[in-house]
This record gives C-alpha cells, sequence and structure tokens, in this order.
C-alpha cells in the first residue's frame, strides 16, 4: 500500500513538473528522446537556483576555493588517463525473447530487493540486527565473505551466530540467500567477472519483466561514454568522446587555477557543468538521463591529511542538504564497502526517493590517482611546491596533492527538492471541500518571489500594481496576474512555490499598503508598500541558507 502511495506521489510529481513549466521530455512533439529532458520556464528558474545555493556555499564562502567552467570537449588522452575508456563500463545483458537490454547488476539488484522484502515480516529488532550484520560480511575480505555463502545457500539451515540469533523463520530463507547474491553480485563486479554475473542471473532464476523468460544472451561490457569525430573533414578526424564527468576538466587545470590564482593547499576548485553517459538503462524520471548536469568540487590536500578533509567534506555536505529544512531522516550516509581502485574512502549521501533510498551525491577520496595518471600521459609535472614546515622544520617540498572530490547531481538535487515539496493539502472544512497543491520550496529557491495581483482589472488597480511590480523586480523574481478570481491566483501560485502574494485594492490607492499572503500559512496581514522588500528580502536572502 504504502508503495502504491510512493509510486502514486511520484506520478503526481512528474506529471506536475510538466503542467507547470519545471520540466518536459525532450523533443516530445517527436514522441520524445529516451532519457533526455527540458527544462521549462519555471525549471530554469529553480535549476539556477539550487545552482547559485551551491556555488554560494562552496566557492563564494569559502576563500580557498575558486571555480571554474572547463570545455565538455577535452583531448581523447584525459579519458585514457582517467580510466574511462578502458573501464567506465556497464555489464549488459539482452533478453532474446523481448529484445530488450538491461544492466546485469541492475537485474540482480532487483532480485536482491524482492528477496531482501521478507524483511518487512521480521520484528523491527531482529530487522536491525540483520543490518549490522550485513554490514559485518560486506566488510569482511572476499574469502571472508565467500566463506559464508554456503551456509547462506543451505535452504534450511539457521544461522549458528550467538551474535545473531536469526531463526529459521520461512522469511530467513530468503533474506539470507538474498545475501548470498549481494555477496557474489558485488565479487563478480569487482574481479568483472561476466560469465560469472550471467550464472548468478540464470541461477537465481532471474526473468525478464517483459517477456517473463529467462532466455539470456552471454553478458558483455558496454562503454557509457559517448563519442563524436572532431573537425569538419572525416579524414584526419579525431574520435573525441562528450565529457562523462565534469572532474577531469578540473584535474587537468589543476595547476592552471593553482599558480594564477597563487592557491596554497588546501584549495579546492569548484565547477557545475553538463556531462553525458550513454546510460544502458535510464529510468525514473531525470533521475537517471543521458544528458545531465553535475555540480563538482575537487578539494587538493597533503598527502596523509586526505582522511581528515574527507571526514570534513562528508559533514559539510551534508549541512548543506539539510539547511534546506528537510527533515534528517529522509537522509543517510552510505559508505561503500567496496571501493573503485583510485578511492581510499567513499560514501553517498542518499535521500529517500518514492522509489527508496538513492545516492544523490558522492564523497569520494581519490588518493593521488587522477593527478598522477594525467602527470604520466602527458609527461607534464602535476607537483605542486609546499614551504610550510612540517613537524622536522622542514619544507613538505614537492608532492603530487591528494584530493578529496564532493559530487552532486544537479537534476537529481532538483528532483528531490521537488518530491520534497510538493504537497497535497486536504482543507476541507464542515461546509465545504476544497484542496490545494502546494510547493513548499524554500523562498531562496522558489522561481518566483513574489506574485503581484490588482484586486481588480480597473480603477487604476492595474497601474498601482504594476508600479510596484517595477520597484521589486530588480530585486526578486516577480510574476504580475490580474485575470481569475484571487482565491484561484493563489491557488496557481502556491503549485509552484510563490512564496509571497501581494495583492493591490481600492485601500492601497488611498493609504500605500497592500494586503501580503504567505503561502505556508496562507496567512493575510495589510503592510506598507514601502516595507515590501524588506519582508521579501529577509525571507529569501541566501544568508537563511548560508549563515
Ligand atoms: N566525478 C565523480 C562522479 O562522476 P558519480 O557517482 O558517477 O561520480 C556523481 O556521479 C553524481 O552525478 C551522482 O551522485 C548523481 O547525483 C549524478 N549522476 C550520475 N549519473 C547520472 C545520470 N545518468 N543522470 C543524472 N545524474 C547522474
Amino acid at each position: 500500500m504504502a508503495q502504491k502511495n510512493n509510486d502514486e506521489q511520484f506520478k503526481n510529481v512528474i506529471s506536475h513538473a510538466k503542467e507547470y513549466g519545471f520540466v518536459f521530455q525532450s523533443s516530445e512533439i517527436y514522441d520524445g528522446l529516451s532519457a533526455v529532458y527540458d527544462y521549462g520556464q519555471l525549471g530554469a528558474e529553480l535549476k539556477n537556483n539550487i545552482k547559485t545555493y551551491w556555488w554560494k556555499a562552496m566557492v563564494q564562502m569559502h576563500e580557498n576555493i575558486v571555480g571554474i567552467d572547463s570545455a565538455i570537449f577535452m583531448h581523447p588522452k584525459v579519458w585514457k588517463a582517467s580510466g574511462h575508456v578502458d573501464g567506465f563500463n556497464d555489464p549488459m545483458i539482452d533478453n532474446k525473447d523481448s529484445k530488450k537490454r538491461y544492466r546485469a547488476d541492475q537485474l540482480l539488484e532487483n532480485k536482491i530487493d524482492e528477496l531482501y522484502s521478507e524483511l518487512n515480516n521480521f520484528s523491527s529488532e531482529n530487522k536491525a540486527k540483520f543490518e549490522e550484520f550485513q554490514q559485518e560480511i560486506l566488510g569482511l575480505s572476499d574469502e571472508g565473505q565467500m566463506a559464508w555463502i554456503p551456509s547462506f545457500k543451505d535452504e534450511d539451515g539457521i544461522l549458528d551466530n550467538a551474535k545473531y540469533p536469526f531463526v529459521d523463520e520461512a522469511s530467513w530463507r530468503f533474506v539470507k540467500k538474498g545475501l548470498a547474491l549481494e555477496v557474489e553480485m558485488n565479487l563478480a563486479l569487482k574481479s568483472e567477472n561476466l560469465g560469472q554475473l550471467k550464472d548468478l542471473i540464470v541461477d537465481y532464476k532471474v526473468i525478464c519483466p517483459i517477456s517473463k523468460t529467462s532466455n539470456w544472451t552471454d553478458v558483455r561490457q558496454f562503454n557509457l561514454m559517448f563519442s563524436t569525430q572532431f573537425g569538419a573533414m572525416a579524414e584526419g578526424s579525431d574520435e573525441v568522446y562528450l565529457r562523462p564527468e565534469t572532474a577531469q576538466g578540473i584535474f587537468v587545470n589543476f595547476l592552471n587555477v593553482q599558480k594564477s590564482g597563487r592557491m596554497k593547499i588546501p584549495f579546492g576548485i569548484a565547477q557545475i557543468g553538463k556531462a553525458f553517459r550513454n546510460e544502458v538503462i535510464a529510468r525514473q524520471f531525470i533521475m537517471r538521463m543521458r544528458e545531465f548536469e553535475q555540480m563538482e568540487m575537487q578539494f587538493f590536500v597533503r598527502p596523509g591529511e586526505d582522511k581528515k578533509w574527507f571526514e570534513y567534506w562528508k559533514e559539510a555536505r551534508l549541512k548543506w542538504h539539510m539547511a534546506l529544512g528537510t527533515k534528517p531522516e529522509k537522509y543517510r550516509y552510505h559508505d561503500h564497502v567496496k571501493l573503485a581502485h583510485y578511492a581510499n574512502a567513499a560514501t553517498d549521501i542518499e535521500f529517500e526517493f518514492p522509489f527508496g533510498f538513492k545516492e544523490v551525491e558522492g564523497i569520494h577520496s581519490r588518493t593521488d590517482f587522477d593527478l598522477t595518471q594525467h602527470q604520466e600521459f602527458s609527461g607534464k609535472k602535476m607537483q605542486y611546491f609546499d614551504n610550510d614546515l612540517n613537524e622536522e622544520g622542514k619544507p613538505y617540498g614537492n608532492y603530487v596533492p591528494y584530493v578529496i572530490e564532493t559530487s552532486i547531481g544537479l537534476d537529481r538535487m532538483f528532483l528531490l527538492t521537488m518530491i520534497n515539496a510538493f504537497e497535497e493539502q486536504d482543507l476541507s472544512t464542515d461546509d465545504k471541500q476544497d484542496s490545494r497543491t502546494l510547493l513548499r520550496l524554500h523562498p531562496a529557491l522558489a522561481p518566483y518571489k513574489v506574485a503581484v495581483f490588482p484586486l481588480t482589472k480597473k480603477d487604476g488597480l492595474p497601474e498601482k500594481a504594476r508600479e510596484i511590480m517595477d520597484a521589486l523586480k530588480f530585486d526578486f523574481n516577480c510574476i504580475y496576474e490580474e485575470k481569475d478570481a484571487i482565491g484561484k491566483r493563489y491557488r496557481r501560485q502556491d503549485a509552484v512555490g510563490t512564496p509571497f502574494c501581494i495583492t493591490i485594492d481600492h485601500q492601497s490607492l488611498e493609504d500605500n499598503t497592500v494586503t501580503i499572503r504567505h503561502r505556508d500559512s496562507m496567512e493575510q496581514e495589510r503592510v506598507a508598500i514601502a516595507g515590501l522588500a524588506d519582508i521579501v528580502g529577509k525571507a529569501v536572502s541566501w544568508k537563511t541558507l548560508l549563515a
């Protein structure tokens, strides 16, 4: 039931986004382009406001972080050095009957979720114990994990473990099978054992959701980078890639920025920009797109100080999210047990979307991997000379800095913001049925800050309203509306998250006061026109988020 409500809520958010001009399917009149979306008139405003919040928090509030805007096209060797040419792959598999293509790991993850859904039959105490046990198992060495598999696969076996004495409830059978599959899948992915992935799909009887058969091809690697020809002539032109992450534009400019900006370690370089990935499966609206936007920051630190800075950024980034007023239980960290070959620590900040907890942002301790790789592939030194003194009183000297990365998907943050803000309120009283759809956006993020309404279209009210709008529009994005009854106009602004509606009536002409209506409480108060900028300015100020 809860699942159904969540599905419904998600569908409502998607249709709301379209109806009010936030997000449209790309090329819709040609039936759309899969996993590509356009932002409409209000979506572009909201997206810009999210960008501004990030840019201010990361760049302008930190004296040691600067922002750049690097090109989407980069020298092809960049992607060889970064490992994307050889390693940025998804394992994919086709169903021969439906001809549909899937990511092998996602098929298996769905199966794991299905098996774990039996956890709902556990008591909350046993569920918590299981999660602790699961973390313990996933934290073991590869061999240690494998050693547990036979007991998980033993259909009737109980868990003979004093700390976690799970009884042989019917549900435990499924849950432990889920754990076995999770371990086996992780190990197969880590060793890039495609044959093993196929075996797991067959052994665990995974079927195609369309054809309902298990008639699968072998698993193949599929590189996610888009490529195109560079140069006008086909002859002599070179293959270049559309960047799959913005980070590499920062790495290759590390010394340019450090030298021209006279930056001293520790320092950061941030950027916001488009990234492209030919996702095998793109789904859940703007959650997984083929063209999307990232907001990334690489923080360059002394080797040995990486752990400290990783913890710092982990905390700082969650604070950034929480400042928007989201309920704390909606967020969680997911520390990576399995690390990419270049990372020594990584965590995801996950948000509870209607379809479960999913990653919004990654914080990665990337060691000196990227700079060292670029040093090797370009033949140019990527070193920094640190003349601060170490504990022995000697300069730290030359080294390749370590890097902590914070990487957030702008589109995912946009989706999160819409979902979080979307509310359908029942306002019915004994006498009257009533409801409203509300976007409870933080005022600093709201597309319009103020809606200006003359009560009627005559008697000089529109002129007075225009006067007010003309005074406010330099500082605040305003909208003017004179059509429809005032109640209807309020509802329209509630639905797009406008925090203030100002109504100009006949009294306004006499005493220069107006009614200001607050979106969330729906309260109205009479205020002087001269005080409007102050009321609105305080509520929408970036200080409310950044101070
Ligand atoms: N430079 C590191 C990096 O790119 P990532 O985990 O692959 O790391 C970072 O991506 C963030 O970018 C993710 O947390 C997610 O928010 C966003 N992201 C990744 N792929 C995406 C896609 N196909 N569509 C939308 N957002 C995506």
